[in-house]
């Protein structure tokens, strides 16, 4: 973990933010896979590990604005826990790691609780998003799970996030050694790139990496031939000479920090004419738009920029035609380009996604869009110094999707479908590198992952 001094340090700037009353940051539980015994993997919550920074199952902190006191709450090891589990810390000395004077049982979090709500003070909550965590709420303070509801707290929500959004330098450093770890996963997928192995060859062999770093994959691997399905887990195909394979994957530091990181690679290592012509199409929106990414400018404005440069390429290849700004504004590279530039990044790989999109992601004055495309932007807002974003276009030829536009005759004076009916079973295109905004501009996080043709072509199925 940090020095205990950061957490100390987040927890009253919380207290100050989040206004009066009791704030709750519930951990998590562990989570049973068929039977009690048999768990998943344990992921704690990402906003208990920042204030609280105990990654261990049965964990509540509560910071008490009035009073300025916090207080972790748990039990400690019985001995059958002990047998079965191994000796762990008392909860006291576990407290005192993080900065916590005071701490205390499950059973007095429950009295704590039930008598703050008695007496009428305000219990600020986020909001819970495991129906574990609705259920131990709704006992802990006795009242049901509606009104467990009411607990959720808009200035906790946005304290937090205000708070989680600007990374400080340990938490930067913790993102690049899993964009390093990452790029470790990236080079070798590339490496076993060859006609003849199966998708799960490689997708086993990178969770393997992120493993035996001490992963783990900071979300389920999206590796396929199949890269026009977004996010697609079926990794049962074998590969094909003339194919491609787009490989989305990360893993977590060893304090829960996220990488996501997209490439893309020819099967067999040469990337054909027509291949090379929408890669270098994505590329170029990828590069520029990480150049524009500046503090003081709005993610959505960097996203059309991409999708300025992707509709321009496509219109050269004779895709797409007309005014590109015009087709831009109507939403016609959607068809191609149907999601969003990219996201925050941090504890949660979509950082910060269960506390509400748009107020990570948006503001007052940018609002998310409802056009189709548009729509998945996940983050709109205006950048800031501190900031970790993922840069990820992606150009796709999904065939349901070209069906339903061409049928409808969707947009038509933007795109020449019989020309994108050529490229059926073309499959996908996506590149994502993480990013940092800067004082002064943005900086790709880790040591530079293989991206050019050049680069992908000298790595791939070599
Ligand atoms: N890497 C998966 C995503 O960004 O949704
Ligand atoms: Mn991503």
């Amino acid at each position: 973990m940090f020095p205990g001094k950061v957490y100390t340090k987040r927890r009253e700037q919380l207290r100050q933010l989040a206004g009066d009353g009791l704030i709750l940051i519930a951990g998590n539980e562990e989570s049973a896979m068929n039977y009690k015994a048999n768990t998943y993997h344990f992921r704690q919550d990402s906003s208990f590990l920042y204030y609280f920074g105990i990654n261990k199952p049965g964990f509540y902190g509560i910071c008490d604005s009035e009073s300025g006191i916090d207080t972790l709450f748990g039990n400690d090891f019985d001995m059958d826990d002990i047998i079965w589990m191994g000796e762990q810390p008392l909860v006291k000395e576990l407290a005192s790691n993080v900065g916590v004077g005071a701490s205390a049982s499950l059973k007095e979090l429950s009295s704590v609780l039930q008598s703050a709500i008695s007496s009428g003070r305000k219990i600020h909550i986020l909001p819970p998003y495991r129906g574990d965590q609705q259920l131990a709420l709704s006992d802990l303070c006795a009242v049901s799970i509606e009104a467990v509801k009411k607990f959720v707290s808009e200035e906790l929500i946005r304290a937090v996030i205000n708070m989680r959004s600007v990374k400080d330098s340990f938490e930067i450093g913790e993102i690049e050694k899993a964009v390093e770890i990452a790029g470790l996963m990236h080079t070798t997928a590339m490496k076993m790139a060859f006609p003849g192995n199966y998708e799960r060859e490689l997708a086993g062999a990178i969770e393997g990496i992120a493993l035996s770093h001490g992963g783990p994959v900071s979300f389920p691997v999206i590796l396929s031939m199949n890269g026009q399905t977004l996010h697609n887990h079926y990794h049962g195909n074998e590969l094909e000479e003339g194919r491609m394979v787009v490989c989305d994957a990360g893993t977590e530091s060893e304090l829960c920090y996220a990488s996501d990181i997209t490439r893309t690679f020819p099967v067999g290592g040469k990337f054909s004419a027509r291949q090379k012509d929408i890669y270098n199409i994505v590329l170029k929106a990828n590069v520029e738009t990480i150049k524009a990414s500046l503090p003081g400018k709005s993610y959505r404005e960097v996203h059309l920029q991409a999708a300025r440069i992707i509709a321009s390429g496509l219109k050269d290849l004779g895709l797409m035609k007309g005014d590109v700004d015009e087709a831009v504004a109507s939403g016609a590279h959607a068809l191609f380009f149907p999601h969003g530039l990219g996201h925050m990044l941090g504890l949660d790989v979509h950082d910060m996604e269960g506390l509400g999109e748009n107020l990570v992601g948006y503001s007052e004055t940018i609002k998310r869009s409802e056009q189709f495309g548009l729509a998945y932007l996940r983050m709109g807002r205006e950048l800031e110094p501190g900031f970790v974003i993922t840069n990820e276009p992606g150009c796709y030829f999904i065939p349901a999707l070209i069906q339903q536009w061409k049928s409808e005759k969707k947009l038509e004076q933007f795109i020449n479908y019989s020309e994108v009916d050529s490229y059926l079973g073309f499959g996908g295109v996506r590149i994502e590198d993480d990013v940092l905004i800067t004082e002064t501009g943005s900086r790709v996080l880790g040591t530079p992952i293989p991206k050019t043709v050049e680069e992908v072509e000298a790595t791939a199925g070599a």
